[in-house]
């Protein structure tokens, strides 16, 4: 805590966001929710989900619609109390918008070029490499400074765009004089990177076509402990955390974050078994740890007029909080 933070005893802030392109996966509870649940007692909290970023590939507007809802849905299914932090859906509050244009009038072509989530999904999809696939990263950065945070929870694929988000903000800060505070990453000391388990030196994703490779967080658990079983190995026997060992790192690493066990006491409890057994009961710790979300899940979407409240509960609070940020950057570039 610096000498400001500890004389007004502010608490720190933490905002994240989170795609509604489909159910979300394994990788992203692990590297992001999980975590964003167990900050919200200590920090003020500010979780949406990130409609606007998913305009960047085309989705048919029913169900893009119907998605936002179900994310919506999830987060709180996952434990997120909208009583305790504030939960929303961007593009609600509409100065995420305009303060993602006004970044990006602080962004150099150059950086933007480099983001690796940019080539990589341009490649992917090379007949629809739009404008706001080019400028997401303004857009996130708007998100993050508008409601001043202290920490990103996300996962390590996120990283060169809160890097991008602090260089946004600095250079911001000294052309027209400071006004945001630079925010750091918040990662897991498990599970910031989880990968496929049919290719595990790939990120599991939510778009694998291989169906075998994600773990969502809705799959029931017959099909989640088919996937764990048909996970890729290596020709060995042995339980250890070491290089060329991708697919047992990546089980080992899912085991700890789900189960808290560090790396050596989950070696020490699987001496001497096999890979059968080990695959078994990583399916296992993460049937048991996904079977609430599920049903929380099934209740809350039952619950229409509750979801409607709180999504337009939390819209009205976030952007009463953007929006003095937003007036302060506006003033601060001249434009009111
Ligand atoms: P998104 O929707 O791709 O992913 C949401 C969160 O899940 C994490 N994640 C993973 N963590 C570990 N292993 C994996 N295989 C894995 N896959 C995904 C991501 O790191 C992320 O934390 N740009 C963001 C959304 C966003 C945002 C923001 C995040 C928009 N504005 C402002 C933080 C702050 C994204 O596309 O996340």
């Amino acid at each position: 805590m610096n000498e400001k933070d500890a004389v007004t005893s502010r608490r720190k802030i933490i905002l994240s966001g989170i795609q509604p392109t489909g159910t979300f996966t394994l990788g992203n509870y692990l590297g992001a929710v999980k975590n964003w649940r167990h900050l919200q007692e200590e920090y003020d909290c500010y979780y949406f989900v990130a409609d606007l970023h998913a305009l960047t590939v085309y989705h048919d507007p029913a169900a893009r619609r119907k998605a936002s809802r179900a994310a919506f849905a999830l987060l709180l299914a996952c434990g997120l109390d909208p009583e305790q932090s504030l939960v929303f859906i961007q593009s609600h509050v509409p100065a995420h918008a305009q303060m993602g244009w006004m970044l990006s009038c602080l962004s150099p072509f150059g950086d933007l070029s480099r983001m690796t989530q940019f080539k990589d999904k341009s490649a992917k999809h090379p007949e629809d490499i739009n404008a706001g696939l080019f400028t997401y990263p303004a857009l996130m950065a708007g998100d993050i400074l508008l409601y001043q945070a202290d920490y990103v929870p996300v996962g390590a694929d996120q990283t060169q765009h809160l890097e991008f988000t602090r260089n946004v903000a600095a250079r911001f800060n000294h052309v027209y004089g400071e006004t945001f505070r630079l925010p750091e990453g918040y990662f897991p000391k498990a599970g910031a990177r989880v990968m496929s388990l049919q290719e595990p030196t790939a990120k599991m994703s939510k778009s694998d076509e291989n169906a075998k490779a994600t773990i969502y967080i809705l799959d029931d658990e017959k099909t989640i402990l088919k996937k764990f079983k048909s996970a890729v190995t290596d020709s060995e026997a042995e339980i250890a955390f070491r290089e060329g060992k991708d697919g047992i790192n990546n089980l080992m690493t899912i085991y700890s974050a789900v189960t808290g066990k560090s790396l050596d006491e989950i070696t020490a409890e699987f001496a001497g078994k096999g890979y059968g057994d080990f695959k078994t009961a990583v399916g296992t710790v993460v049937a048991d740890e996904l079977r609430p979300i599920r049903e929380n899940y099934a209740r809350l979407m039952e619950d229409k007029s509750y979801l409607d409240a709180e999504i337009a509960k939390g819209a009205e609070r976030a952007a009463h909080i953007a929006e003095r940020t937003l007036k302060k950057t506006m003033r601060k570039m001249g434009l009111c």
